[in-house]
């Protein structure tokens, strides 16, 4: 049924178009979008908040009936300027930080519990991670829960093991050099854009996986499967996130009175053969 004065368009902002985690979700919120007869304008932040401001006057302007924000640059400022004072409906993903307003989060510090208990079952003990140069709050919670999963198996938590690239293939080669020089038998990366670098990084200086480095990747895109070794990595929802982001922001759009919600979604490890037992 039409609502009345709505245009049926949603924005979407996701901080990197050329990501396929963001490519699965997007494809999540457009069968849902296509089923609730909705259309989605789909904007990429690029690292840019003041594109990102522009993107969100330009599509307040344009009358869209509510937002979908995964990227970590819409801030409260903005949220509270252009959204809410407009009264317009948003549901937040993934990297935004915003704590107010509906939710979907997946439990990113289990994933990194489970990619960690998984190389401890196999025997590593010298687990490094590769983190975000600019971890934002869900990445955050994934470096937490390699904190823990290491201080409660009491092998402890060691800084020199974390170390920091930007969240990107290239970020995952130049960290290639860092990895070798540190202890580590056994390595988790922050998303598997960065295992794929790092894939390439490794071999290129002769080094062979899961022989000299088991990797635990993080996301399950879809190329994770086609890699060679295939990569063992933490699978998140992402396609039903974008089902449920939809679904629930259309819910707010036909009634603006719903009580906040927040939704945290499970992630599971697919164990792949780009980890082995150590030794
Ligand atoms: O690969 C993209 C990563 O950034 C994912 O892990 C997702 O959670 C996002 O924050």
């Amino acid at each position: 049924s039409l609502i009345m004065g709505s245009t049926k368009t949603i924005g979407v902002i996701v901080p990197d178009l050329s990501n396929p985690f963001f490519t699965s979700f997007l494809k999540g919120i457009g069968q849902a979008a296509e089923e609730e007869q909705f259309i989605p304008l789909i904007l990429g932040s690029e690292d840019n908040q003041k594109l990102e401001r522009n993107y969100i006057e330009q599509l307040v302007q344009r009358s869209v009936d509510g937002m979908i924000i995964a990227s970590p640059l819409v801030e409260r400022d903005i949220i509270d300027h252009l959204l809410k004072s407009n009264g317009i409906p948003y549901i937040l993903i993934d990297q935004n930080p915003v704590a107010e307003g509906d939710r979907l989060y997946t439990d990113d510090a289990d994933g990194a519990r489970q990619a960690v208990q998984h190389l401890l079952d196999l025997g590593h003990q010298k687990i490094a991670l590769i983190y975000s140069d600019k971890p934002t709050i869900n990445v955050a919670y994934r470096l937490r829960g390699y904190k823990e999963a290491l201080e409660k198996s009491g092998i402890g938590f060691d800084p020199k093991l974390v170390l920091t690239t930007p969240m990107t293939k290239e970020g995952g080669y130049q960290v290639a050099q860092s990895l070798i020089d540190s202890e580590a038998t056994a390595v988790v990366t922050i998303n598997d854009e960065v295992a794929i670098g790092l894939y390439h990084g490794l071999q290129e200086k002769g080094k062979s996986i899961p022989e000299d480095y088991s990797i635990v990747g993080y996301d399950d895109i879809d190329l994770a499967a086609y890699l060679n070794p295939t990569l063992t990595t933490v699978a998140q929802p992402v396609m039903h996130l974008g089902n449920l982001a939809l679904r629930r922001l259309v819910a707010r759009i036909k009634d603006h009175n719903l009580a906040d919600e927040k939704v945290k979604l499970p992630v599971k490890l697919v164990i792949r053969h780009s980890t082995k037992q150590l030794g």
